[in-house]
């Protein structure tokens, strides 16, 4: 079976990913440099699936580490999900992010050349749209300039692959473009694990249900939309980490470089997503409304119509299993992997 190098596999989501290649009967080797996240994630990944993985602690923006990987290992694919991720702390410290998400980007397929390895699928965003394009959101919509440096170290790297791939058509690569990743997996053991104050909305509800913060500030309820709170495409983690499998199997077969979008194709608002999670779970949210946080749009869903026509991927899960799903790894870890 095939073996796959996943950089950044002890995060959210390549720990998700890891779960169903292992499942899948693929051979994992997980590289990554813990700075988001920590190894107890790769034990219980091993834990839950009753199979082992590798792991080697290194830097993607290490030539030497890299180049150690692939020497040590004859590695068929690989997945990338190593970056940095906190939109905010992106506009603060830009060159961080241009370091690790594009210069670790760089370095990473330099490593794949030299090692003749040419199998990529690439974490990208749906924040590389242009905000002008109304949802649902397909892939032949402009790009836009994103309003944040995280989201244009994405747009940024999804050029580089593209044009990397035009020189050479040895390259193989997807670019999947994730809407808003939530949920854990069923068993509760591993999940997103933000380190201080969460950004995003999924692990803010969870902490305020848990004890951990006092209340949800919704920024803005005078949007246009359903009851005037933004509008997104939560994907169940592991319907995401299925279509890194699906991408994966594609790529191993064709050449060239395409996008995807990874999403549902339904929006939710703010509102829909703390009532629901309130009903499912039986457990209140405080919340405000506060103004709009500064660089959201209305409204931004997925038309995924061309992964499932072409990957054969299909989301399986609904916005009351990923609520679920989030309380059940919060509840049963209140902080995180600590
Ligand atoms: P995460 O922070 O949980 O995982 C990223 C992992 O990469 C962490 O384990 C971290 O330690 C590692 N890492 C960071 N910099 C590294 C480096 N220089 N060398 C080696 N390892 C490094 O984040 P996630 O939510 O699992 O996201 C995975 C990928 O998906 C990221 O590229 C992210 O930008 C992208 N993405 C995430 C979302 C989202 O909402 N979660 C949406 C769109 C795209
Ligand atoms: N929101 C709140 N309160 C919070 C956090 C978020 O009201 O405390 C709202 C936002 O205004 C937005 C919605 O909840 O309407 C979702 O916000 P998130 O921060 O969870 O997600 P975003 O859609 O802003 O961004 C996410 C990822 C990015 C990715 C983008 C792609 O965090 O990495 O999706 O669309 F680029």
């Amino acid at each position: 079976m095939a073996k796959i190098l996943v950089t950044g596999g002890a995060g959210y989501i390549g720990s998700h990913t890891c779960i169903e290649l292992l499942d899948a009967g693929y051979e994992v080797i997980v590289f990554d440099n813990l700075s988001n996240s920590s190894e107890e994630s790769l034990n219980r990944v091993q834990d839950i699936t009753q199979k082992s993985l590798t792991f080697v602690q290194g830097d993607i923006r290490n030539a030497d580490e890299l180049d150690r990987v692939f020497e040590n290992h004859s590695i068929d694919a690989v997945i990338h999900f190593a970056g940095l991720k906190a939109v905010g702390e992106s506009q603060e410290k830009p060159l961080i992010y241009f370091d690790n998400n594009i210069a670790g980007s760089i370095q990473l397929v330099k490593s794949m050349a030299k090692a003749k390895v040419y199998t990529l699928v690439f974490s990208s965003s749906a924040a590389i749209y242009d905000e002008d394009n109304i949802s649902p959101l397909n892939e032949q919509m402009p790009t836009g300039i994103p309003s944040n440096n995280y989201g244009y170290t994405k747009l940024i790297v999804e050029q580089l692959l593209q044009k990397l791939s035009a020189s050479n058509p040895e390259w193989s690569i997807a670019l999947l473009r994730y809407f808003n990743p939530v949920g854990a997996h069923k068993s509760g053991r591993i999940g997103e694990d933000p380190q201080g104050i969460p950004n995003n909305l999924m692990p803010y509800v969870t902490q305020v249900a848990v004890g951990r913060r006092e209340k949800l500030s919704i920024y803005g309820n005078d949007y246009d939309t359903v009851d005037g709170t933004g509008v997104r495409d939560y994907i169940h983690v592991v319907d995401l980490a299925n279509a890194h499998l699906c991408a994966l199997n594609n790529r191993l077969q064709s050449k060239g470089c395409r996008a995807w979008n990874i999403g549902t194709g339904n929006g939710s608002s703010v509102l829909q997503v703390k009532d629901t999670f309130e009903q499912v779970n039986g457990i209140p949210v405080a919340f405000e409304f506060v103004a709009r946080r500064a660089g959201d749009v209305a409204t931004s869903f997925a038309d995924n119509s061309r992964a499932v026509a072409e990957l054969g991927w299909q989301p399986q899960y609904g916005l009351e299993d990923m609520l679920k799903d989030s309380w059940n790894w919060q509840k049963q870890n209140p902080n995180g992997y600590n």
